[in-house]
């Protein structure tokens, strides 16, 4: 399973990339200007820099929601790096745009799926993963990772190379369910990733192992 992290904070992104398990990150203009990022230049420097902290795949969204835009802004996205992934919105022009760009080589994350038939129409595109919400599933009482599972069955009936990149995932109880059913990669706040760290029997144990070792010395 793949780990990303989901925000545009450079100093998160560090953290996760010094504990040694990061695969990439997510980034969506919500994130963006979060972290008070805000016009072309800047956003686009942002990347720049997050592709020199990671070694792994960075999506970088479009903001068209035509598929020329989306084509000429991918472009330039997919031109700024090579770990750069061309994230594209599931609406009928992104479809388009999906498959045009698998047709090109460029990768793709298809943004935005909360259904079944949505993941089904992004594997058929080409699109190289696709990112199904799951926490804002669980916010209006549906059950996220029962769509995780619905995609992994679907996926796995045809042989769909498309990656499952579970996403809004909340807390570390997500990350180790979609590690169950098998999604391909999660992608969550640092804290869903420092949260498998914690077990209070694995603090208990080793301050025991050091008072025991302090006896001995
Ligand atoms: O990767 C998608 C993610 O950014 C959405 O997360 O927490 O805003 O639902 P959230």
């Amino acid at each position: 399973m793949k780990f990303f992290i989901d925000t545009a904070n450079l100093d998160q992104i560090r953290e996760a990339q010094s504990l040694g398990v990061l695969d990439g990150v997510t980034t969506n203009p919500s994130l963006m200007a979060k972290e008070g990022i805000t016009g072309e230049k800047n956003i686009i420097q942002h990347y720049i820099d997050i592709c020199e902290i990671v070694d792994g795949d960075v999506s970088a969204e479009v903001i068209s929601v035509d598929f020329k835009g989306m084509v000429e802004e991918g472009k330039i996205l997919a031109a700024l790096h090579p770990q750069i992934v061309v994230k594209i919105p599931m609406i009928e022009d992104g479809v388009k745009a999906l498959k045009y760009f698998s047709d090109e080589g460029i990768k793709t994350n298809c943004t935005l799926i909360f259904s079944a038939g949505q993941a089904l129409l992004a594997a058929k595109a080409g699109a190289t993963y696709m990112s199904p919400f799951i926490g804002r599933l669980d916010d209006i009482s549906t059950d996220g990772l029962n769509l995780i599972q619905e995609i992994r069955d679907i996926y796995d009936n045809y042989g769909f190379e498309t990656q499952i990149l579970a996403a809004s995932i909340r807390h570390t109880m997500h990350v180790i369910e979609c590690a169950k059913i098998g999604a391909d990669v999660m992608t969550g706040p640092l804290s869903s990733i420092k949260g498998l760290l914690k077990h209070p029997l694995t603090d208990i144990g080793l301050a025991k192992f050091l008072e025991d070792y302090k006896k001995g010395n």
